[in-house]
């Protein structure tokens, strides 16, 4: 996580809906110049205030900068990691980060390449802890030193019911990619693998949706509800 420079924050513009990057049409959301008596929080930006925030954030971090943002953060995380195996630049990668910083996560854990595709992160990257392991046992020996249970999610033969397995607190709910899966090293240091009920005909969902999915059945058991709708 950096600090932001001005114009690396107006990349931050685009809007709440997805996919499209900043785009020279007028900005739909956000807040402009402030109004009224100067603040003197030092969480605020001054260079915010003066020129209005158009952000990719929730209301309660306008005008805020971003390193007290992440601090902010930092003190509400949740114990759950999330961690997806990047063997041939998985671009659902950018789309599990923005769904760990939704609900999030504690960290993100790429295994395999470093590189990855940032455009579906719509910048929240910025916000999110994101660490690299070059294989699965990297991953493995850190969970361990950790104590943090891996939990895998695939639908392979033997895997249980995320539906019904009661995910435990503190874990690391670790993805396979496109085509791959879930590599043997993962399965065979999972505490259990995790499969989604499907009902069509396709294989498998994309591994950005299923991680989605595995992180809100994480919310359902273990998360403050009303918190996460603004109670
Ligand atoms: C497109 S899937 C590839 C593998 C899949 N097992 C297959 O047979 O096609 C990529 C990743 O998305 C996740 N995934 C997709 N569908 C899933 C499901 N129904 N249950 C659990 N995970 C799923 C898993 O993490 C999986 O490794």
């Amino acid at each position: 996580m950096t600090t932001l420079s001005r114009v690396e924050q107006d990349t931050e513009t685009a809007g709440p809906g997805d996919g499209a990057a900043a785009s020279d049409e007028a900005p739909t959301h956000g807040v402009g110049p402030w109004e009224g008596a100067w603040p003197e929080d030092p969480r605020l930006d001054p260079e915010l205030l003066r020129e209005g925030d158009r952000r990719n954030v929730v209301d309660r971090y306008r005008y805020w900068r971003h390193e007290a943002i992440v601090v902010d953060l930092d003190e509400r995380r949740h114990p759950f990691h999330v961690a997806i195996e990047n063997w041939q630049h998985d671009l659902n990668i950018g789309s599990v980060v923005r769904t760990a910083n939704a609900f999030l996560a504690q960290e993100v854990h790429i295994v395999g390449r470093r590189r990855w595709n940032r455009r579906g992160a719509m910048v929240t990257d910025r916000y999110q802890h994101v660490r690299h392991h070059p294989t699965a046992d990297d991953l493995a020996t850190w969970a361990a030193a950790s104590s943090l249970p891996v939990i895998g999610i695939d639908n392979l033969p033997g895997s249980v019911p995320l539906e019904t397995y009661e995910l435990p607190r503190e874990c690391v709910l670790v993805f396979g990619q496109e085509s791959v899966g879930l590599t043997d090293e993962v399965r065979e240091v999972a505490q259990a693998t995790l499969a989604i009920a499907q009902y069509g005909s396709t294989r498998s969902i994309n591994a950005g949706a299923a991680a989605a999915i595995a992180m809100h059945a994480w919310v359902r058991q273990h998360g403050d509800i009303a918190a996460g709708h603004g109670g």
